[in-house]
């Protein structure tokens, strides 16, 4: 969900202005995401890497996901929607962001229409490192570590690799995102800002989408 500092500064709003913004943003792509039947549907919420911001930005986006996550919980269960988080759960969390988000998993634990994961301090490269880690862990002899055991120790090894990644506000990068899961993932980048994204941009991408031709490594038939 890139571009909200841009978008506020193109207004003279401070930064944090164009987070709040971003919040209709979500609420809205989360409506196309639900009209269209799609199942699963991941946003980029904070990276390992987004500590370096100034602390008054980043004490913004804490309280600010409390925020989201009270106004928005009981209108995404009721929509069946499966709230879950991917990331570290370090002592950089608050701990009253960490009880909304458990809260939230809690509440939409049983709900099947779409689980909407939000990635929050997670890292691709982290996710990585902790799924080695847990293999060592688990002492499997290294002549039987091959894909499926690496993505079987993955944060959600039943999560589908994504189809198609949307990355918002031009600018033409990974930035550290699922790195195991997009082997194969379709990439739509648009000048979009993310305040500015909407369902209609969603649609968009996923026209894009359907008019190319994935052949996994292979040939087309
Ligand atoms: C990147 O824009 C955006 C973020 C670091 C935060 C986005 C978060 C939300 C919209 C809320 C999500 C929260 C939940 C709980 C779903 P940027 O600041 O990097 O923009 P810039 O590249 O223009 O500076």
């Amino acid at each position: 969900m890139d571009g909200n500092g841009r978008w506020a500064k193109a207004r003279g709003l401070a930064r944090t202005e164009g987070h709040a913004a971003g919040e209709e943003a979500l609420m809205d792509v989360i409506e196309g995401v639900l009209e269209l039947g799609i199942k699963w549907f991941t946003v980029y919420a904070f990276s390992t890497e987004n500590w370096r911001r100034p602390v008054d930005e980043v004490r913004f986006l804490m309280n600010f996901n409390v925020g989201i996550l009270n106004r928005n919980r009981d209108y995404l269960n009721k929509r069946g929607v499966r709230i879950r988080f991917a990331g570290r759960r370090d002592w950089r969390v608050p701990r009253h962001l960490a009880k909304t988000m458990d809260e939230a998993v809690d509440m939409t634990k049983s709900n099947r229409t779409m689980t909407l994961t939000i990635c929050f301090n997670y890292g691709g490269r982290a996710e990585i490192i902790d799924a080695v880690k847990a293999l060592v862990e688990s002492g499997m002899p290294a002549e039987k570590i091959n894909e499926r055991a690496i993505t079987s120790h993955m944060y959600y090894p039943e999560m589908p690799d994504p189809d198609l990644v949307i990355r918002t506000s031009g600018e033409y990068r990974i930035s550290n995102f699922l790195l195991w899961e997009l082997a194969y993932s379709e990439l739509v980048f648009t000048d979009v800002l993310w305040p500015d994204f909407r369902r209609d941009n969603l649609y968009a991408a996923v026209r894009e989408f359907q008019g190319r031709d994935r052949r996994f490594g292979g040939l087309d038939q």
